[in-house]
Parts: structure tokens; sequence; C-alpha cells
């Protein structure tokens, strides 16, 4: 099946940014889609949410002003995360908002809902649905999404167990739409392997916030640069759900990184008060396990360029290696 138009327009690199809460705010969104990658933002980062009208008119002026001025550089469209859960009491307001600036793409998580797709689609978007199986991945498409984001193990935030190869692999077994990896994707080899893993997209979160564009603390930044895949808890204390987090964060807040309690699914709470019961996401840091690739803090221009050379490396040697093996006789 061919892309959709809207993600078949030239990119710098096969990658659709992650919406990250808090930290994707509309500067972080704009230097993503000039550097020539998908942007995005949750609609609960704009608040109160009468902000979020403001934030697509700046992205839409500033990224058409953009393109009207360096006609030879892809702007990559933009895309809002809607968190789909019945405890975002903002859903239907920001719906219609997102209808009326006629988003191109929009990211759905924590629950797939037919009048969503619907509403997106009356006006030409399309909905890319995120999941961490293949069972949710299904759902999706019946409710009626376009594409799917596969969460495998490693992810930052909400994140699933599932290796990347086993999920993308069992998606791909019935789907030949849109898909994107998201998991502990952070260097221009590991977009490489998604692509060769099956996946359209790479989907990228924690890369981006040591950025200096992204809204996060400066400690925060820091401890993306110097942590390591060993650095990052899995536990779904902070929100009810099941996530990766720094452990350096837990342990400032007063926590046992190794010893955390469980907690209860029904606790979550997306809504206009925020999902701040343990104030996860502000004193607790979410990020995925690949940021042992992330060394300092970049604005996002550098650090496109930077995935970009690694990627066209890992492909020059990647295709010299394929040649060279195809010319050796299997016996
Ligand atoms: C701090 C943080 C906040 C996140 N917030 C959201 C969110 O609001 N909505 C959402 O759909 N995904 C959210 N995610 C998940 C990302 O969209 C994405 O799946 C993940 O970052 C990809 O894995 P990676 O971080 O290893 O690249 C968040 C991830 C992080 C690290």
């Amino acid at each position: 099946m061919a892309l959709p138009d809207v993600l078949s327009r030239p990119l710098a690199l096969p990658v659709v940014a992650a919406p990250l809460f808090i930290s994707s705010v509309p500067e972080l969104v704009i230097a993503q889609c000039q550097a020539g990658v998908v942007g995005s933002f949750p609609a609960l980062n704009a608040r109160p949410s009468s902000l979020l009208a403001d934030w697509l008119d700046r992205i839409a002026d500033e990224n058409g002003a953009y393109a009207r001025t360096h006609p030879e550089m892809p702007v990559a469209p933009y895309a809002v995360n809607q968190i789909v859960h019945r405890s975002n009491d903002r859903l239907d307001h920001d719906m219609n908002v997102i209808v009326e600036h006629r988003v191109p793409i929009v990211i759905t998580s924590l629950g797939a809902r037919p009048e969503i797709n619907d509403a997106v689609h009356s006006y030409g978007g399309i909905v890319l649905h995120d999941v961490i199986s293949n069972e949710f991945a299904r759902k999706a498409i019946d409710k009626g999404a376009d594409g799917i984001i596969a969460v495998a193990a490693g992810a930052g935030g909400h994140a699933g167990t599932q290796s990347p190869l086993a999920l993308i692999r069992e998606i791909r077994e019935w789907f030949d739409g849109p898909l994107l990896l998201s998991g502990a994707i952070a260097h221009g080899r590991s977009i490489l392997a998604a692509l060769a893993a099956g996946a359209d997209f790479a989907y990228i979160g924690s890369a981006f916030l040591s950025t200096v564009e992204a809204n996060a603390a400066p400690a925060y930044k820091q401890m993306i640069v110097d942590s390591t895949a060993k650095d990052i808890v899995y536990s779904n204390l902070f929100t009810g759900v099941h996530g990766n987090y720094l452990r350096g964060s837990i342990a400032a807040a007063g926590l046992d990184p190794d010893d955390l309690p469980e907690s209860d699914p029904s606790a979550m709470n997306f809504g206009s008060g925020g999902n701040m019961k343990a104030k996860a996401w502000k004193d607790v840091w979410g990020s995925g396990q690949g940021i042992g690739a992330i060394r300092e803090s970049l604005t996002v221009a550098q650090l496109v360029t930077q995935l970009k050379a690694q990627y066209d490396e890992a492909r020059d040697r990647l295709a010299a290696t394929v040649l060279s093996n195809s010319l050796t006789p299997v016996t």
C-alpha cells in the first residue's frame, strides 16, 4: 500500500518526532519540522486548553513562512497527539480545535475511537495510533486508524515489553499501511534498522528531550546526556501504566528505584488537572533506553544533521556488505 500523501513528501530522514508530555512545545515542533522530520506535541501540553489554537496557528505560520523563504528545504508536516483516555476531559474541545485547524496528522494513544478517526478523516487528515501489541494494532485498524506506531520494549514514557523485531514482524504479516517503530531509537543506524525490520518510519522521543528547544529542566537534559540503558527503570507507579524512567530522577524524588511499589491502573488521570499523582513527568523524568547514543545537548537541527550522517554512513556500509555477500556463492 502506498503511503498517504502527507507521509510521502520529502523529508530529511524517515523520522517522526514523538510527542513528549510537557517537553514538546511549539519551539521544538517548529525546529523539528524545519529540520525535515515530522514534529509533534500532545494537545494536553497547551494549557489552558484555549492555548491550543494559538499553538496551531503559530506552527502553521512559522513553518509556512520558512517554506516560502527556503524553497529548497523540505519542511515536514506536524502532528498533534490526543490521549484518548476517559479521564481526558479536554478531548472533545481539543478535537474541535484540531478539526478547525485541519491538523494533518493526529497521533492517538491510550484508546482507539472510531469517531475520533472519522473527525480527522472529515477534512483529509490521517490518524496514527500507538500500540504495544499486535492485538491492539488490529483493533486500531478495525476502528479506522490509518497507521500504526509500534511501541516496543525500551521506549520512553509508556512502553511495551515486546522486542521491536517481533512486534513489527507480527504487524507486517497482515498490515501494509503506514507503520512506525518506537523505542530506543537515537542513532542514525537504528533508524535504518527500523526500516530494515519493516517499518516506514522511526518514531523518536527521548533523543529530542536533550535538545536546546525542548521544554525540559537543564538537569533533565544533562541526565539524558549522562545516562545509558542501565539507568532506565520500568515501572507503573507514576501514572498507572508501565513506562520507562530515569533512575537518577526517581532517587532524587526520594524513592528507591530498585524497590518501587506497584500502582493501581484506575489511578490514571490525563485530564485538565494533569497526571500528577506522583508528579510523574515533572519530577520523575521519562526516558527510553536508547539514550546511550546521546552524548551532548544539541539544537534540533544539529541532532537531525548528526542522525542523517549516521544514517547515510550505515546505509552505504550495509549496501557494500550486502553487495559483497551476494557475490559469495551459497553452498
Ligand atoms: C518524557 C516523555 C513523555 C512522553 N509523553 C507522551 C505523550 O504525552 N503522549 C504519547 O503518546 N507519548 C508520549 N511519550 C512516548 C513517546 O511518544 C514515544 O513513544 C517514545 O518516546 C519513543 O521511545 P524513545 O523515547 O525511546 O525514543 C513520551 C515519552 C517520554 C520519554
